[in-house]
């Protein structure tokens, strides 16, 4: 499955494009470049005095930019213009707002350079990881347009048995609130502005506060692509600060959230708080991802994928793999390969192109990740510690390691990063360990290798996941090819980059 394919992007890492587009990178790399973010409310920068200096996570020393966090009455603010300006921009036909999305995908692959440097610099990502980001914005941007006109647009009309006609609109909500995580800044950003807006919702984005300057770059190229300043609001600071502001307002029509379940569930009881109409929340959340390994798997190809799942994006993707099931009869050769494989994992500069891994996101993601590595070490058997670099000190990061350990149960909860455990299990167990994944409660991957059919056939059937990928890694979903979400723990659905994510953001109005 070639993933590339299916996207609506550029694939410059492997045509000719790549030196000059290289240079360009070259060129917002320079530590004279630093970019400046603000909350944007109505188009205004809003200036304060909590204005942090963004550091990158693998480099204290180097310098970013700097954000100006918002108060917690400037997302009053923001809801109130986005309520006014909310009819006329529902008014607008579907058509009208998907051309407003294509242009920002437009503008999105001409600043790609300076968006794949932001990724580096702010979020630590890696140069596959960076060119993938702007890739999957670019995705959600496209194949969103591309939804509302085909799907969305215009009258759909009902008729009775006595010819008596329904005639029925797709139209937004009102002010949907988008809170997006740090390990997507731009994609995730992206996709659930772009949903929003589209389906004619007014949007006040909260991302991440670790990945500010990157959602204030792109909300800036999105009022570029025409969506008016009103329509669109950005606020910048801590969700323990102004999260309330948002959750509790009772204006807001809709909210979208990816992030962890704990936070899910805290935004949750908050809106039940409001006493007012109850309103959707699309939830995107955690997993404790399992791939499954029988002994008719080709060792060769499990090792490739699993590092690939397990390490890649140093972890931090909700999709990674975090603990894997061997049969028996092939663990220790499994085991003795990933330990040939750690060794070659290369951790470092993210802008490099010898780098594997990159940092992690912040000292508290360390320090959590680190704990954890302590604790399994008395409670499991270390397999493998791929190696720092001399200068690890001076950033985030983390050295990816494996685990052995008895069941899945030793491990309390998601670990977000190059964190796995491997369990061995008898042939004879398979349900039992599928239905010990399922009570975990979370569903979002699953991976599993195995050239017998009845058995993936099985799994699939058994298992209760979003995503399940056969013989292959279990990350990267693919947008418009992959729909991606999960269940139970891991969110409410519809799933990301599918025919049914739009459709949650509207309402059906009769005419
Ligand atoms: N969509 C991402 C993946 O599939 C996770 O958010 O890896």
């Amino acid at each position: 499955f070639n993933d590339r394919k299916n996207s609506f992007a550029p694939n410059i890492e492997i045509d000719s494009e790549w030196t000059p587009f290289q240079e360009k990178v070259n060129h917002f790399m320079s530590a004279d470049i630093q970019w400046r973010g603000y909350s944007l409310v109505g188009g205004e920068k809003v200036a304060t005095n909590n204005s942090p200096i963004v550091k990158s996570p693998y480099d204290h020393s180097q310098v970013v930019g700097k954000v100006d966090c918002a108060e917690p009455s400037t997302v009053d603010e923001a809801i109130n213009i986005a309520q006014e300006a909310f009819p006329a921009w529902s008014s607008l036909t579907m058509g009208e707002r998907a051309n407003c999305l294509e242009k920002a995908a437009d503008l999105l692959e001409e600043n790609y350079a300076e968006l794949v440097a932001i990724c580096h610099r702010e979020a630590g990502k890696t140069i596959q990881d960076s060119l993938d980001e702007v890739r999957e914005a670019v995705d959600f941007c496209r194949y969103y347009a591309q939804q509302a006109r085909d799907h969305l647009s215009g009258e759909k009309i009902y008729t009775d048995f006595l010819k008596n006609e329904k005639r029925v609109q797709i139209v937004g909500r009102g002010v949907f609130v988008c809170i997006s995580p740090w390990n997507f800044p731009l994609a995730i950003f992206m996709g659930q502005v772009a949903a929003a807006l589209v389906t004619g919702n007014t949007v006040i984005a909260k991302p991440a506060e670790q990945t500010s300057l990157i959602a204030f770059r792109t909300v800036e190229l999105l009022h570029e692509a025409g969506i008016p300043t009103n329509v669109l609001h950005l606020v910048i600071g801590k969700g323990s600060y102004i999260g309330n502001n948002l959750t509790n307002n009772p204006h807001i029509a809709g909210l979208a959230f990816t992030g962890s379940t704990g936070t899910a569930q805290r935004i949750n009881r908050s809106l039940s708080n409001r006493d007012v109409d109850p309103i959707p929340v699309i939830a995107e959340t955690g997993g404790q991802n399992a791939m499954l390994v029988d002994s008719t798997s080709l060792p060769e190809q499990v090792v490739r994928d699993v590092v690939r799942s397990a390490f890649a994006s140093a972890g931090q993707r909700c999709s990674a793999l975090r603990v894997l099931f061997v049969q028996e009869d092939i663990a220790d050769k499994v085991i003795v390969m990933i330990k040939g494989a750690m060794k070659e994992q290369s951790v470092g500069l993210p802008y490099l192109h010898s780098t594997d891994v990159g940092p992690v996101i912040d000292k508290n993601a360390q320090e959590m990740l680190l704990d954890h590595i302590e604790d399994m070490k008395v409670k499991g058997k270390l397999i493998a510690q791929a190696a720092l670099p001399s200068f690890a000190e001076n950033g985030t990061f983390v050295p990816p390691t494996a685990f052995e350990i008895d069941n899945i149960n030793q491990i309390s909860d998601e670990k977000f990063g190059p964190i796995l455990h491997v369990v061995r299990y008898k042939a004879r167990e398979l349900d039992q360990i599928i239905d010990t994944i399922n009570n975990s409660g979370f569903g979002l991957t699953m991976g599993v290798h195995s050239r017998n059919e009845t058995t993936c056939a099985r799994i699939v059937d058994r298992a209760r996941v979003g995503n399940i990928y056969l013989n292959r890694d279990q990350v990267g979903a693919v947008v418009g090819v992959q729909p991606f979400g999960g269940q139970g723990l891991s969110g409410t659905g519809p799933k990301a980059g599918g025919p049914h994510y739009l459709p949650r953001f509207a309402l059906e109005k009769e005419l």
